[in-house]
């Protein structure tokens, strides 16, 4: 049997595979309200009934000032709440397990004039310079984390991720080239993250586990790299709190040429995995099921994640299992394509 289609744990959870959709915003809230659609119940619902084993539902903002786009999902009001627990029953008659990435755009967010960041450097300039954030406005956005956690565990979500990745807010924290406060925020750059992840576990069950997304380089001279960012990590912020899983990405931080090619990122994932007592989920232009195959035989990480190739085919995981022949359980309604004629 294909070794991306063992059952494994995420923490509490056992996931049917190793196979992960990331997590991609869809811009499909038109009225600007942050309630996911129809749409959304759809396509996440269809991704599930496609074979992964766990689909993490977009980047959804904590509060309004946190949307990457006014057309964002949201949970930073109870109203959010009933239509996102549509996409969960979806998820879950698929089969799949349902995560939610809880995100706050910082510097990058087009849902307001004034954005907000560790410290007023602009992402480029295209974006405004953003608002040096103060002692308590950090402490708001900690709050509206927490509040948006236990409306993730309302809508009935198994799993959540903090987006801390692709030079989002808490990205922002995390790397040197953006985070250059003089306060213990900046003395301590992963304090934020302590106290994101402190006030989540306070309101949802000790059971429900957190991952991690990280950008683990910034591909840039100075800013985070895998060993810098795994040493960091190590220092207990991921320990302290039950942190089941890394969900490995990269670059957002700083305009900086990249030049990805299928797996691009495993090599980071696997070293920061090798530091860290924690499960990886890696992936980057994943496409060639013989290639996730061997991200997770050769044990470079836990998980693969696959973005855009589940644009493309939702059914990716069940075409993979025939390409690895992996004798899976097929959805019963679909067993009569299981195999070309
Ligand atoms: C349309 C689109 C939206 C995305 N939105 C998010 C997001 O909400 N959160 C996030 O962490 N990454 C986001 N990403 C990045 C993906 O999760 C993934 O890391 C990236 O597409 C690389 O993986 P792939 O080559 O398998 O697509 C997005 C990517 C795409 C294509």
């Amino acid at each position: 049997m294909a070794r991306l289609f063992e059952k494994t744990r995420l923490g509490t959870l056992e996931l049917r595979n190793r196979l992960v959709m990331a997590p991609m915003c869809m811009y499909s809230c038109p009225e600007q309200d942050g309630r996911v659609k129809d749409f959304h119940v759809i396509h996440y619902g269809a991704r599930a009934l496609g074979g992964v084993g766990l689909v993490i539902c977009e980047a959804t903002a904590v509060n309004p000032e946190g949307r990457i786009s006014p057309e964002d999902a949201g949970l930073w009001n109870d109203d959010q709440i009933e239509p996102y627990s549509r996409v969960v029953d979806a998820i879950h008659a698929g089969g799949a397990k349902a995560g939610i990435q809880l995100a706050h755009a910082g510097k990058k967010s087009r849902g307001t004039p004034h954005p907000s960041a560790p410290s007023p450097i602009p992402f480029s300039d295209d974006y405004p310079a953003p608002k040096e954030m103060k002692a308590r406005d950090i402490d708001q956005v900690v709050h509206d984390f927490q509040k948006a956690a236990s409306r993730a565990v309302k809508a009935g979500f198994d799993i959540l991720e903090i987006h801390g990745a692709h030079g989002y807010l808490i990205n922002s924290f995390l790397s040197p080239l953006t985070n250059q406060r003089h306060d213990e925020y900046g003395k301590d750059r992963m304090l934020i993250l302590d106290q994101i992840f402190a006030a989540i576990r306070e309101v949802i069950p000790s059971t429900t586990p957190i991952i991690l997304r990280i950008s683990a380089s910034d591909w840039a001279e100075d800013g985070n790299t895998p060993e810098s960012l795994a040493r960091d990590l190590s220092r207990g912020v991921l320990e302290r709190h039950g942190i089941s899983g890394l969900h490995v990405s990269s670059g957002g931080v700083v305009m900086a040429p990249i030049t990805p090619y299928p797996g691009y990122q495993v090599g980071m994932a696997h070293t920061m995995g090798s530091q860290l007592n924690t499960k990886i989920i890696a992936g980057g232009m994943i496409d060639c099921p013989d290639l996730a195959e061997s991200i997770v035989h050769e044990g470079r990480a836990d998980f693969v994640f696959l973005g855009r190739a589940l644009l493309r085919d939702p059914n990716w995981p069940l075409r993979a299992a025939n390409r690895l022949n992996a004798d899976i359980d097929w959805p019963r309604q679909y067993l009569r394509g299981k195999f070309s004629p």
